[in-house]
């Protein structure tokens, strides 16, 4: 289980170097996964937009360029990642605030968001249970897995435990990079995540898009099927 100082303190530490890194270890394919997730956010028209755990901003960002007139909200606990984020936009509210104590009202937000947050969540549960609190429509997820296929699973490790440390090493980051594999590793993804949603937030209906055969899933969670 991630623990919530040491996390933010990693946090805290690669801030300078994380979109750079982020564009690197996905050769920048992680913008077509954030693209899938404004997408779907964005079907209902949504006003009011709360991005969880935004670090740099990508999704509170892309999701305001998408829906112009919406009010977006971005959150982190990390106060140097949110720092970065603050110099993107002054028309998002940005506040360093934890997921699992969100200072929100009931239904205040339409939609809410986390992208590749909620793996490095302590509290999981109450996480997610905040999120549904704060939301009246749906919640959106995106968060690495593990791939479905038995091959495509063993060549995607293999390559991560020899791509991924290589960059730690150049960039001097090597404990943050050896988290990222074992996190991904480890965390429940598909039918196990979606059984996590339906348990601890208000939305009944829980679907999952694997994206990349399953190195990285997009979870939606409505009130009821579209
Ligand atoms: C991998 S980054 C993701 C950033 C961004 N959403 C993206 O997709 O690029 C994970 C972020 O989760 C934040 N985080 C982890 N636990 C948190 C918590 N309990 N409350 C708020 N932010 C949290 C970290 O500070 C970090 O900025």
């Amino acid at each position: 289980m991630p623990q919530a100082e040491p996390i933010r303190n990693m946090f805290n530490n690669i801030a300078g170097s994380y979109d750079l890194l982020n564009d690197l270890l996905s050769l920048g394919i992680h913008r077509l996964w954030k693209k899938r997730l404004i997408n779907e956010l964005s079907q209902t028209n949504p006003q009011s937009m709360l991005d969880c755990a935004t670090g740099t901003g990508d999704i509170a960002l892309s999701f305001l360029k998408v829906n112009p007139h919406a009010k977006v909200t971005g959150i982190d606990f990390s106060a140097n990642m949110l720092e970065l984020a603050k110099e993107k936009s002054p028309k998002i509210q940005w506040r360093v605030e934890d997921v699992t104590k969100l200072p929100f009202q009931e239904n205040e937000f339409d939609v809410c968001a986390i992208s590749y947050g909620i793996r490095n969540v302590e509290n999981r549960a109450q996480g997610l249970s905040e999120m549904s609190r704060v939301t009246r429509d749906k919640i959106c997820i995106l968060e690495f897995g593990q791939p479905e296929n038995p091959i495509l699973k063993a060549i995607y490790f293999t390559l991560m435990k020899y791509f991924i440390p290589l960059m730690g090493k150049v960039f001097n980051k090597e404990g943050a990079y050896q988290y990222l594999i074992d996190s991904s590793m480890k965390f429940p993804s598909g039918e196990k995540m979606v059984a996590e949603i339906k348990q601890n937030t208000k939305f009944n209906f829980v679907e999952y898009k694997p994206i990349m055969g399953g190195i990285t899933y997009l979870y939606i969670a409505s009130r009821k099927e579209k």
